[in-house]
C-alpha cells in the first residue's frame, strides 16, 4: 500500500511515524516543502516543491500510485487539495475545500454555529468596513474584545485585547491594517478561562474522539511573551484535563458533533479526516474558540505517540465510511511534548545554525520540524526546531522524561521548561476552580 503524507513539519514527522509502525507495512511517500531528515528517513521516495501546487501533487500522487493521501497542513486544504487528489481517485484524509472552511474562513464558522444554534457561542460580529467597529468595541468594553481576521494568516491574524491591543485606538489601527488587506474581519468577546483541543477522527459520518490536549501558545515561561504555533502541549492518562470536568468534555465533543452536522447540511459533503475544535472552559461552561481542519501541531504527536490502534486501518476506515469507535484505542498514559525553537523565535529567530541532537537515546519521540542538512551539518532553519515526546503514567513523569530529553538538543535553541510541570498545572486547575466558584476567593 503507498501513502502520500502531505507536508514536512513535526506533525508530519509524527504521521509517518504510526504510518510506519503499522503492521501493514505500508510503503510511504511525502510531499513537503522542505526536505525533513525525520521524515526521509522512513520514505521510498520524496518530493521537495510547493504543496499548494495542487496539480504537481496530484501528478506526484499518481505517479507513485499513491493509495491514500494524508494532508498535514491547512494550506493545501484550502486551495482544494483534497477536492483534486479524490478526483483523480486517491483517497483523502482531509477535508474538500468547502468543508475546510471550518478553519480558512472565521466569520464561515461563527456564522455557522449561530445559524445552527450551536451550542458554546459568543457575541459576535462580522464586519469589512470600519462601519459600526467602535460602537461595538464600546460595546463589548475596553479589555472585553478579540479582533480575528477572516483567513489564514499564520498565527498573526488574532489579537486580544488587553494582551496584544491596549487601547481602542489600536485595536482600530489593526481594523484598518487588515481592511487595507482586504480582509474582512470578526469582532467577538473575549472569554477567559482555561484552552484546550479536542480532535477526532471523521469518516464523513461517524466521528470518534482522541485524548483532550492542551496547548501552550505563548513563547516563554509563564505563559508570556508572543503567539508562536504551540511551544509544547501535554495530555492526562484519563484522557481529559486536570482542570476539566467530564461534563466540560462531552460539551465540547456534543459542540464537535452538531458542527460536523451543520457542515454536512450546508454542503451535503463528507467531512474525511481529523475535525479539530479550540474551545475554552470559561465560567459559563465550554466554549469555542475556533476550529482546525487537520492535527493540531504540537497535538498530534500527543496523541499519535499513545494510539494503540494501527494507523493506517485507522485513515482507511475514514475514507472508506466506515470507522468505528472500536477501531480506535489509545493507551492510558500521559504525553508531554515540547519544542526547541530558536533563539528570538517568533519574532526574529536566528536561522541556518547549526543543532547536534546525536546524543539522543529516545529517537522514538524526536519529531524533527523546520530543520536542513547542509554539507552534513543539521541546521535550524528559523522556525520550531524539534520537539520530544515524553509518555509517562503521569504528566509529571512524562514531563521529566522530555526535559531531559530535549536538554540534549544542543544549539542555539529554547524551549518552555515550565510545559507539563506540576507548578504549571496546578496554576491551571486554581484558575479553573476560582472560575467556576469565584465566592471562593479570599
Ligand atoms: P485562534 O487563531 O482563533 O485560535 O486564536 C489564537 C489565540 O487567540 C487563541 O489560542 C486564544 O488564546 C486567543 N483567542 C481567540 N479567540 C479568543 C476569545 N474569544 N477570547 C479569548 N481569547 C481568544
Ligand atoms: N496547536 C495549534 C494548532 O495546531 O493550530
Amino acid at each position: 500500500m503507498n501513502i502520500l503524507i502531505v507536508g514536512s513539519g513535526a506533525r508530519e514527522h509524527a504521521i509517518a511515524k504510526a504510518l510506519h509502525r503499522s503492521l501493514q507495512n505500508p510503503t510511504i511517500f511525502c510531499c513537503g516543502t522542505t526536505r525533513n531528515p525525520g521524515i526521509e528517513a522512513l520514505t521510498a521516495n520524496y518530493y521537495v516543491g510547493d504543496i499548494c501546487a495542487i496539480e504537481d501533487i496530484v501528478e506526484q500522487g499518481l505517479q507513485w500510485k499513491i493509495d491514500l493521501a494524508i494532508i498535514g497542513p491547512e494550506a493545501p486544504l484550502e486551495k482544494g487539495l483534497a477536492d483534486a487528489l479524490w478526483h483523480a481517485a486517491i483517497p483523502t484524509v482531509g477535508p474538500q475545500q468547502q468543508l475546510a472552511k471550518l478553519e480558512t474562513s472565521k466569520t464561515f464558522t461563527r456564522d455557522l454555529q449561530k445559524k445552527y444554534h450551536i451550542p458554546g457561542a459568543l457575541d459576535y460580529r462580522v464586519f469589512k468596513s470600519l462601519v459600526g467597529v467602535q460602537e461595538y468595541l464600546h460595546y463589548l468594553g475596553e479589555h472585553h474584545y478579540v479582533i480575528k481576521a477572516d483567513g489564514l494568516m499564520g498565527g498573526k491574524g488574532v489579537k486580544v485585547a488587553g494582551d496584544h491591543l491596549h487601547s481602542f485606538a489600536e485595536a482600530l489601527l489593526f481594523c484598518e491594517e487588515l481592511i487595507a488587506q482586504g480582509c474582512a474581519f470578526v469582532i467577538e468577546e473575549k472569554l477567559i478561562g482555561q484552552e484546550f483541543s479536542a480532535m477526532c477522527f471523521c469518516d464523513g459520518n461517524q466521528l470518534v474522539s482522541m485524548p483532550l490536549v492542551q496547548d501552550h501558545k505563548r513563547a516563554y515561561v509563564g505563559d508570556l511573551g508572543p503567539n508562536t504555533g504551540g511551544m509544547g502541549t501535554y495530555s492526562h492518562a484519563d484522557h481529559l484535563l486536570p482542570f476539566l470536568t467530564a461534563a466540560d468534555a462531552n460539551q465540547a465533543q456534543l459542540i464537535n458533533k452538531n458542527m460536523l452536522a451543520a457542515l454536512t447540511a450546508e454542503f451535503n459533503l463528507p467531512y474525511v479526516g481529523i475535525l479539530y475544535g479550540s474551545f475554552i472552559a470559561t465560567q459559563k461552561g465550554v466554549q469555542l474558540i475556533e476550529y482546525n481542519a487537520r492535527f493540531g501541531d504540537p497535538e498530534a504527536m500527543n496523541v499519535l505517540a499513545i494510539l494503540e490502534s494501527d494507523f493506517v486501518t485507522i485513515c482507511q476506515a475514514m475514507v472508506n465510511g466506515t470507522l468505528t469507535c472500536e477501531q480506535v484505542v489509545f493507551s492510558n498514559l500521559a504525553t508531554v511534548c515540547k519544542y526547541a525553537v530558536p533563539h528570538g523565535y517568533p519574532d526574529s529567530p536566528v536561522k541556518n545554525v547549526e543543532i547536534s541532537i546525536d546524543l539522543f537515546e529516545n529517537q522514538d519521540q524526536l519529531y524533527l520540524s523546520a530543520v536542513n542538512i547542509e554539507k552534513g551539518k543539521l541546521l535550524a532553519t528559523g522556525s520550531r526546531t524539534a520537539a520530544v515526546v515524553g509518555v509517562a503514567n503521569t504528566i509529571s513523569a512524562a514531563e521529566q522524561l522530555a526535559e531531559r530529553e530535549i536538554n540534549k538538543i544542543q544549539g542555539p535553541l529554547f524551549h518552555r521548561e515550565d510545559i507539563g510541570t506540576e507548578a504549571l498545572i496546578k496554576q491551571k486547575v486554581l484558575q479553573m476552580k476560582q472560575l467556576r466558584e469565584p465566592e471562593l476567593i479570599t
